[in-house]
C-alpha cells in the first residue's frame, strides 16, 4: 500500500496507470476480444493470425482493456498449457518509427534472437522463426495506431500480413489488436492495408454519467479513506467528466480526484468538497494529461514549455512559430542545454499527438482550453513540465 494518510488509503489505486481487476461497462468489449482470440488457444499450432481494431474516444478504456485482456489471455493460455505472451506496443512511448517499434517487439517477445543490426523485415522474420521453433505464441496490442500512421507514415501492412512470412504454417502470432481514437486513420491507408484490418472495429462508446460514477466509485473505494469523498461529490465529478468538452474521459476524472485529494491534504481539509473539486478542475484541463507530458522526449517537453510560455506572453489563444523558437532558445539557456534547431519537427509531433493545434505558422495554440481559464491552466502546465523536464528521455 502506498501513500496512506487521512485522505488517501492507497494513491496507486487512483493513478491512471493502475490496471484495476474489474472494468465496469467494458464487459461486452472484453467478450468480443475473447470470442475472437480464445479459440486460437484450442489448437494454437493451427491458429491463423486474427486482426482486431478497438476504437473509442480519449479515456474510454482502450489501453486499460487491452492490458487487462492481455493478462486474461495469458492466464487462460497457462491453464491450457500453452506458452503465450501479450506484447503491448505504443508508438508514443516505445518509438514512432517502424524499426524502433519492431526492435522493442523482438526484444520483448524473443530476446534471444534480437540484434541491433537487423532490419525491420529481418526482425519480423527472426521473430517468427523463433516463435515457430519454440512452440510459443504472442498476441500483440498496437496502441495509438492513428498517431503512428499520421506521424511516422510507415505502413502497418507487414504486421497484418505476418502470415505471409511463412505461407502454409501459422506464424506464432495469434493476433494483433490495433487501438485508435477514431477510424479517421483509415483514410491514410491504402485499400490493401485497409482490407487486412477487418471491417468491424470493436467500439468503445464514451461513458455516460452513470457509467462514470460506477467506475469512479470502484476506484475510490480502494483509493480514498472511507467518508473522504461523498456520493454527491463523486456525482459532480462524473457529471462534469461526461459533459463536453471532456465527454466521458475517465483519465480526466481520475486526475481531478487525485489532485483534489492532494489539495484536501495540503489545506488540512477533512474531506474532498465540491469547492476543492471546482478549484482543481479549473487547472486540470483534459487536453494535456500528465501521461502526455511523461511520454514526451526532452526536446518535446522543451518545445511544449516554449509554446506555453509564448502563449502566456502573447496573452492570446495563439502564438507564432517564430516566438516559440526564440523562447525555446531562452529555455535551453536557462537549463544549460544545447539549443536545437529542429523545433518544427517537435512542434509537428506535438500536433500529431493532439496536444497542440497548428492552424498556421503564426497560429499555434492549445486546443480545447477556454480563454478565460487559459492563464491559470498554462501556469499549472508550466510547473508540471518543468518538474518532468529533469527526468526526460534524451531523444
Ligand atoms: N471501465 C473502466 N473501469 C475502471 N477504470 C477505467 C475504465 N475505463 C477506463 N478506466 C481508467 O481510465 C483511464 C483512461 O483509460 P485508458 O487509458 O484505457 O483510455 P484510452 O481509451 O486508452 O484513452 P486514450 O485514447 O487517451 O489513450 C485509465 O486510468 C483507466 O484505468
Ligand atoms: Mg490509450
Amino acid at each position: 500500500m502506498t501513500g496512506t494518510d487521512h485522505i488517501f488509503k492507497d494513491r496507486e489505486k487512483i493513478s491512471h496507470r493502475f490496471i484495476p481487476p474489474n472494468l465496469p461497462h467494458r464487459e461486452e468489449q472484453i467478450n468480443s476480444l475473447k470470442s475472437l482470440f480464445f479459440k486460437s488457444l484450442e489448437n494454437p499450432s493451427n491458429a491463423h493470425l486474427q486482426v482486431a481494431q478497438i476504437v473509442g474516444e480519449v479515456g474510454s478504456g482502450k489501453t486499460v482493456t487491452s492490458l487487462h485482456f492481455g493478462k486474461m489471455i495469458q492466464l487462460e493460455a497457462e491453464k491450457r498449457g500453452v506458452s503465450l505472451k501479450h506484447i503491448y506496443l505504443n508508438p508514443k512511448v516505445h518509438g514512432s518509427s517502424r524499426i524502433t517499434l519492431y526492435r522493442y517487439l523482438v526484444r520483448n517477445a524473443a530476446p534471444e534472437v534480437f540484434s541491433q543490426s537487423l532490419s525491420a523485415e529481418e526482425l519480423l522474420t527472426e521473430l517468427v522463426s523463433y516463435l515457430q521453433a519454440n512452440d510459443t505464441y504472442i498476441l500483440i496490442t498496437f496502441d495509438e495506431v492513428d498517431y503512428y500512421v499520421k506521424h511516422s507514415k510507415d505502413s502497418i501492412y507487414d504486421l497484418t500480413r505476418l502470415n505471409e512470412i511463412s505461407p502454409g504454417r501459422p506464424v506464432g502470432v495469434i493476433g494483433v489488436i490495433f487501438a485508435a481514437r477514431s477510424t479517421d486513420f483509415h483514410d491514410k491507408l491504402d485499400r490493401a492495408e485497409l482490407s487486412t484490418l477487418g471491417n468491424f472495429p470493436i467500439m468503445f462508446p464514451s461513458y455516460n454519467p452513470e457509467q462514470l460514477h460506477d467506475i469512479l466509485q470502484e476506484r475510490v473505494k480502494d483509493g480514498f479513506q472511507d467518508g473522504v469523498i461523498t456520493s454527491d461529490v463523486l456525482e459532480y465529478i462524473a457529471d462534469m467528466a461526461s459533459a463536453p468538452p471532456v465527454s466521458g474521459d475517465v483519465r480526466y476524472a481520475l486526475s481531478v480526484l487525485f489532485y483534489a485529494g492532494n489539495l484536501a491534504l495540503s489545506t488540512g481539509s477533512e474531506r474532498i468538497t465540491i469547492d476543492i473539486v471546482r478549484n482543481v478542475a479549473n487547472a486540470t484541463h483534459p487536453s494535456i494529461t500528465d501521461e502526455d507530458i511523461l511520454n514526451l522526449s526532452k526536446k518535446g517537453r522543451i518545445s511544449l514549455l516554449a509554446l506555453v510560455r509564448a502563449l502566456r506572453d502573447s496573452r492570446s489563444a495563439y502564438s507564432s512559430l517564430r516566438d516559440v523558437r526564440s523562447i525555446c532558445g531562452i529555455i535551453c539557456e536557462e537549463y544549460g542545454l544545447k539549443p536545437f534547431d529542429d523545433i518544427e519537427e517537435h512542434i509537428q509531433d506535438l500536433a500529431d499527438r493532439d496536444i497542440i493545434d497548428i492552424k498556421s505558422l503564426t497560429k499555434i495554440g492549445i486546443s480545447g482550453v477556454p480563454t478565460d481559464t487559459l492563464a491559470q491552466y498554462l501556469n499549472g502546465l508550466n510547473d508540471k513540465i518543468k518538474k518532468e523536464l529533469k527526468g526526460a528521455k534524451e531523444i
